[in-house]
């Protein structure tokens, strides 16, 4: 080996021992008669320092290092005189007796810190530059180490980790597929998986009885902050259990990685159904380390006179706790941010209840001081509090009200990082009704079961069927998804003509799963979690991105590699792609 020890190893008891470290010369002092270089490796930083008057031609070897050149140094291991009890090498130094330049570096183009000067676009770009940043590989490390006590977890459970093909045909989670074109099958292509659904679902008919892969899944969709094109998923399924069993076992894996990797003892794990979460939350995800549940105020709210509440399919608010102090620029910036179309509320309306127990409001024409206290009472508000209430069409309101919740969660402080607050959302509709398209979709996938209860509402109130479909949910964060499956060919081939399916169609795409069916298949279900998401949640960040080593920006491109990039005519012509030039789109 080139070193005798690494960067971040060297402690006292080292002291009058020679050695050899390699690594990258990250801050350089010249002082004169004293010049210090401390060199940086995955594993930490440490001095090395050279003495003008003992080895002139050293020193001026050393003066002429540049930034993130890569060196070995051998020397002697001292004790410093100033000492830096911060970091771990901090108490000792190398005297250095010989340097070796094993590679010069160009100027990086942003500063290898913790706070970096280098912008996003830049950082991509220089990726391997961006990697070397302690934070962004402490992320990393952070990702391995999940990803060890996840194996080891499930292996104990009894999972049998297997691999499952990336060239496959389309398995609909919802999002648009990425394809590749088959040389071999002219006119045909692979399209690479979503996610592993179909074929966790053959290994149990296979037998296999515990599944699970950390695997990468592939979704053309719109990116966000915890959205990217090639993600990776702890994707498993089990044989012969139930909701209940499920929800035990990865209830189990979570508690055991924030013990292991947090030493956090996670004291609750509620649940919640989807029902109660829209009712409560306005979502489907509610971060519940804070309160400000909604309080349904429609009934005590009409006819009053008040035509906005009066027209209005819903009224509901929530008691912002202390904000009866906010300012009138504050109301009116909250007044904004629900207004943004984003968002889409026509305005806020308010009630402060003062410390002092005044009343007063932005609709006291139409409401009396007691009225106003009903609804203070409902909601759950203190003297002090403030009631923010926005009306409107259900659905919207709902969701505009879940926005101006977390909005103030953020703003009052109410969502620390260090705190975790995980939940379970069950019994989510089996359908949703999609009105572009006026049709039904299913709202996990067509693979998951309807409650065995609403079986009898399928073809009359299909909305109203719940499914065996669970969430698990972190700090507001979808972490994962999972449900019971069908494993009865009759009945998946009712569910694919009530998504639009005809038979043949059904047949052409999921033929193979609705035969293997045939075959004894046995009752089964599963889940998968968002690794990267899982990552960044025990990273206290709310990107993905730096939890990815090679992430994709948010146009879906890769700024190191350059791609997504043009193909030569030679390739598309064997892969029998006819490119339109004029319109830029390939034809077959
Ligand atoms: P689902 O579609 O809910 O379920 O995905 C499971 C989890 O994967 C994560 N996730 C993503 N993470 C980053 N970028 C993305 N584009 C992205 N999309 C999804 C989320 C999500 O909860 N086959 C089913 C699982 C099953 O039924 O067993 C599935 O894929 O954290």
């Amino acid at each position: 080996m080139l070193r005798t020890h690494n960067c971040g190893e060297l402690r006292p008891a080292h002291i009058n021992t020679t050695v050899t470290l390699c690594g990258w010369v990250s801050i350089s002092r010249d002082l004169g008669g004293l010049t210090f270089v401390v060199i940086r490796d995955r594993f930490g930083i440490t001095q090395l320092r050279f003495n003008m008057d003992e080895n002139k031609a050293l020193c001026e070897q050393a003066r002429k290092l540049g930034r993130e050149f890569v060196i070995q140094a051998t020397g002697l291991v001292e004790e410093r005189t100033a000492k830096n009890l911060n970091i771990p090498t901090g108490e000792i130094e190398i005297k250095v007796s010989q340097l070796t330049i094993l590679n010069t570096s160009k100027t990086p183009p942003f500063t290898i810190e913790d706070e970096t000067d280098g912008g996003d676009d830049l950082r991509m770009r220089y990726r391997y530059l961006d990697l070397r940043r302690n934070i962004v590989r402490k992320n990393l490390e952070l990702r391995h180490n999940l990803a060890k006590y996840i194996r080891n977890y499930l292996d104990e459970a009894g999972f049998l980790e297997v691999e499952t093909p990336v060239l496959i045909k389309s398995t609909p989670e919802g999002a648009r597929d990425f394809v590749v074109p088959s040389r071999m099958n002219p006119g045909e292509f692979y399209a690479l998986p979503q996610s592993p659904q179909t074929f966790k679902q053959i290994l149990m008919v296979a037998g296999f009885d515990r599944y699970f892969q950390i695997v990468k899944c592939f979704r053309d969709e719109d990116l966000r902050a915890d959205r990217q094109p090639e993600f990776t998923q702890i994707d498993c399924e089990l044989s012969f259990i139930e909701q209940e069993d499920i929800l035990n076992i990865f209830e189990g894996l979570v508690r055991f990685l924030f013990e292991k990797v947090k030493g956090i003892d996670i004291l609750s794990f509620p649940r919640m159904t989807y029902d109660e979460a829209m009712e409560k939350y306005g979502s489907d995800k509610p971060d519940i380390r804070f309160g400000m549940e909604f309080c349904d105020l429609t009934a005590q709210t009409r006819n009053s006179g008040f035509a906005i509440f009066d027209n209005a399919e819903y009224v509901a608010g929530i008691a912002v706790p202390g904000a009866s102090e906010f300012t009138r620029k504050q109301v009116d910036e909250y007044t904004d941010y629900v207004k943004r179309p984003q968002i889409g509320a026509s305005g806020l309306i308010y009630v402060r209840w003062g410390t002092d127990g005044s009343i007063k409001s932005s609709v006291d024409k139409f409401f009396s001081p007691e009225q106003l206290q009903t609804w203070l009472q409902a909601a759950g508000a203190k003297q002090g509090d403030m009631l923010m209430v926005l009306c409107g069409v259900k659905t919207k309101t709902q969701k505009a009200l879940n926005e101006l919740r977390l909005e103030l969660g953020n703003k009052l402080g109410l969502r620390p990082k260090d705190t975790f607050a995980p939940l379970w959302v069950l019994d989510f509709p089996l359908l949703e009704w999609d009105e572009e398209n006026a049709r039904w979709h299913a709202m996990h996938h067509p693979f998951t079961s309807p409650k065995p209860d609403d079986l009898k509402l399928i073809e009359t109130d299909p909305g109203a069927v719940r499914a065996n479909a669970y969430d698990l949910v972190i700090n507001g964060v979808e972490i994962g998804g999972g449900s019971i499956r069908i494993f009865d060919k009759a009945l998946q081939k009712r569910m694919f003509s009530l998504l639009g399916f005809s038979d043949e169609a059904a047949q052409a795409q999921f033929g193979f799963l609705m035969n293997a069916f045939e075959f004894g298949a046995p009752p089964h279900g599963g889940i998968a979690l968002g690794f990267d998401r899982l990552c960044s949640m025990f990273g206290g960040a709310d990107s993905i991105r730096d939890f990815i080593a090679f992430p994709k920006n948010n146009s879906g491109r890769d700024m190191m590699i350059d791609a997504p990039s043009a193909i030569d005519e030679a390739q598309l012509k064997e892969l029998n792609i006819a490119l339109n030039l004029k319109h830029g789109t390939p034809t077959n």
